[in-house]
């Protein structure tokens, strides 16, 4: 991966900071506040075992489906790392003006996913208690890091499409839970994580104004060696192959619904005047497009086989699509 010549990111952190300053203005205008507390159903919850002498969490407690579990799991270990996430993006961005409000502003934003989320799953014993706080303690030990060395242009450019991926993840695991308020909770967050992309969106648009070689090396790093944030977490390959089959997130969504709608609004392919390094770049990212259109059909197809198989042997599948 090509690392950004750091004079270029100073240059535009300073050049970036009205452009942060604009946003975070419209971001605040836009976004409503709202109360964690009041998405979840609390009468529904009883005391544990433990110090109060309650009732241990047993299987049956939950009315979730395995999938709308894991996924529900999934993304409360994502948002639970936002100590990592914080610290990387301020080593990024920095914390002059503008920049370090949105900040301090987006961590506490994203800090009410977590509280929603483990608050609705501890209230209806969704999930099993000891495990989700024995998988959390793990996780956050392991933490988040970028690969692209605290790089501003890298960054951003992750975050605009991550917003974008865990708006989709969250929204399509409310469908899947066969619950209205756990449905509703989640097309709240999602709400959120689009506010979010929409900033880092046009932050990274008024990037390619301004440096359009480096945003374009950025952009193709990115979308080519793209993982989701929790990918490192225990039990990560398990849990996110039956989302993607289930259509919570799969390649498919990810390429249509994620990446291509993010590249458009950048207008990426009719920037002009690219020196060889950014029409190099550039090129990189059409023939991934291509890879990873190609790989979309292969997987649903795969799924189509594998649905067929399940229904052949008397099973329902559960699955979005
Ligand atoms: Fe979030
Ligand atoms: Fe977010």
């Amino acid at each position: 991966m090509a690392s950004i010549d750091p004079k270029i990111q100073s240059r535009l952190i300073r050049d970036l900071e009205p452009v942060v300053a604009v946003e975070l203005d419209r971001h605040i205008a836009t976004t409503k506040d709202w109360y964690p507390h009041e998405y979840v159903p609390w009468s529904e919850g009883r005391d544990f075992a433990g110090p109060l002498n309650g009732d241990a969490w047993e299987a049956k407690d939950s009315k979730l489906t395995t999938v709308a579990q894991d996924s529900l799991v999934l993304n409360l270990m994502t948002e639970d790392n936002l100590p990592s996430y914080h610290t990387e993006i301020a080593l990024s961005m920095g914390r002059d003006g503008a920049w370090n409000t949105w900040i301090n502003r987006w961590t506490a934003e994203e800090a009410r996913h977590s509280i929603v989320l483990r608050d609705y799953l501890m209230a209806t014993r969704g999930v099993d208690p000891n495990e989700l706080e024995d998988l959390r303690m793990a996780h956050m030990q392991v933490g988040y890091e970028t690969p692209y060395d605290n790089d501003m242009l890298h960054t951003v450019a992750y975050v605009s499409f991550q917003e974008l991926a865990t708006r989709i993840s969250h929204r399509n695991t409310g469908r899947i839970s066969n619950d209205a308020v756990c449905e509703g909770m989640l097309a709240r967050v999602a709400l959120d994580e689009n506010l979010h992309m929409l900033f880092y969106r046009n932050l990274l648009g008024a990037a390619i104004e301004l440096e359009p070689n480096a945003a374009m090396v950025a952009i193709k790093d990115v979308v080519t060696n793209f993982q989701m944030p929790g990918a490192g977490m225990p039990g990560w390959g398990r849990k996110s192959v039956q989302i993607a089959l289930a259509g919570i997130y799969d390649l498919d969504l990810h390429l249509n619904d994620v990446v291509q709608p993010v590249l458009r609004a950048w207008n990426l392919f009719e920037v002009t005047g690219l020196n060889a390094e950014g029409e190099t770049a550039r090129n990189e990212l059409a023939a991934w497009l291509d890879q990873a259109a190609s790989e979309v059909e292969k997987f649903n197809e795969k799924r189509d086989h594998h649905f067929e198989r399940l229904v052949a042997r008397g099973q329902e599948p559960l699955r979005l699509k």
